[in-house]
């Protein structure tokens, strides 16, 4: 076998799978397969390797830890309790509009089919706020700055929304707003993995969902590891080790979802990414997203003094959930070489209640919303009303005067597809 026929299919072959699951294939697969070949079965064993690399994707997708919201419009769905979300949303608006105005680089004719996508859409109706903003800023942008051919804008939009297959797809189907002015499309999966054909989708957005891992760090479940966190669900108020581990999932992971994007996006394009993030140089144990979740773990281990849970299931779970500093997010992003970081902002965390005064029943309904399905799926559904009703009602009320002042805030980060020749 010619080594660079073989250099060759392999490097197309590394370049056509999502870099994840092709380098869990070893050069050595390759070669001992085609050693001996023909042209025939090198054709054959380049599609075996093809149908195992597929294989692989899909396996590696399924190992990545779904947590949808809750679904439907009962008084817990994340449908009734994502005012936080949609604050941010709205504070976000201004940054969308400038950064589609200043930074989208589609002059040369209007595309056929102008491709928008929002990532970790859950059910809405932020995903459609969200959505409508970005047309709106393209429309508005195209009337005043017509394509190169005179075309003033394009000549359809198509909206994909994302989330894993968990999500409930339905009530956001059933709730699209009926005047909308673009097509739609679900798209199911982790955005930790592959999700578009190559250079075809113009802006990517997505919003409070980023801190989500693709999976807990392994260390943080290991006893006998020095990241061990033994009776804590989140890292607010461990030891460094647990820290460094969380981070450490946080770049890996952001490296594959900049690379998937990498490849989605066309060139002159954009990715809007809204996330949670806490003050350069402020503790986690001061974070106020770390104080809701870690709450959580106390509450389940109040329950296990009463017996009421196991102590092992408790140490067995943490949530993949990374809240990062600025600074940290900011090397990560200026690392890729297929994107230029454009903008980068800090939004404080505003108060959204509506009467100006967070009280712990507004969290207490937002954690409830975000955490109940996955407080079910490990620990079983008869322990969430107690945990949630007696304990965790009762303990936030305890650090409301903590909650008053946040110390959180969110990141815009405004990236842009670098123009390949
Ligand atoms: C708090 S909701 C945000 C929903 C919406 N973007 C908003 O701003 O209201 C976070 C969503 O991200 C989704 N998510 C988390 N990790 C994800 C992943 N790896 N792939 C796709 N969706 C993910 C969750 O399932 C959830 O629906």
């Amino acid at each position: 076998m010619d080594s660079q026929v073989l250099r060759t299919e392999l490097a197309r072959f590394r370049c056509t799978f999502f870099p994840a699951a092709a380098a869990q294939l070893r050069t050595k697969d390759l070669i001992s397969i085609t050693r001996s070949s023909s042209v025939l079965k090198l054709y054959f064993a380049s599609k075996l390797l093809r149908f195992g690399s597929l294989q692989r994707t899909q396996t590696s997708a399924a190992a990545i830890m779904a947590i949808p919201m809750n679904g439907g419009d009962g008084l817990y769905s994340y449908t009734k309790n994502c005012d936080i979300q949609k604050f941010v949303l709205d504070a976000c608006q201004v940054m969308i509009e400038e950064g589609i105005d200043h930074k989208l680089d589609i002059h040369a004719s209007a595309p056929k089919a102008f491709l928008v996508a929002d990532l970790g859409c859950s059910v809405g109706p932020n995903t459609f706020t969200a959505s409508q903003n970005i047309i709106q800023a393209v429309n508005l942008k195209y009337s005043c700055k017509s394509f190169t051919n005179g075309e003033s804008t394009p000549h359809e939009y198509h909206v994909f929304f994302n989330d894993h297959a968990t999500n409930d797809f339905n009530t956001l189907f059933t709730s699209l707003p009926p005047e909308r002015q673009y097509l739609a499309a679900g798209v199911p999966g982790s955005f930790y993995t592959r999700l578009f054909p190559r250079d075809s989708v113009h802006v990517i957005h997505s919003s409070y969902a980023l801190h989500w891992l693709s999976e807990v760090p392994s260390e943080v479940i290991n006893i006998n590891s020095t990241a061990y966190n033994k009776g804590r669900i989140h890292y607010r108020d461990s030891g460094m080790e647990v820290v460094k581990a969380y981070s450490a999932q946080y770049a890996k992971d952001m490296e594959i979802f900049l690379e998937a994007r990498a490849e989605e996006i066309v060139g002159g394009g954009l990715l809007m990414l809204v996330f949670p993030a806490i003050p350069n140089g402020t503790s986690p144990s001061l974070c106020t997203i770390g104080i809701l979740f870690d709450l959580l773990g106390s509450c389940l281990m109040d329950m296990a003094k009463l017996s009421k849970v196991s102590e092992a299931k408790i140490d067995s779970f943490n949530l993949p959930m990374h809240t990062a500093f600025p600074e940290e997010a900011e090397k990560l992003f200026t690392r890729n070489e297929s994107f230029s970081m454009e903008r980068m902002e800090e939004i404080p965390f505003l108060n959204p209640a509506k009467n100006g005064t967070v009280t712990s029943s507004y969290y207490y309904d937002h954690v409830r919303a975000v955490t109940e399905g996955v407080i079910e799926s490990h620990f079983g559904s008869e322990i969430k009303d107690e945990l949630f009703e007696h304990h965790y009602l009762n303990k936030l009320e305890e650090v409301n005067h903590i909650l008053r002042s946040p110390k959180s805030i969110m990141l815009f980060v405004l990236l842009k597809r670098k123009v390949v020749n």
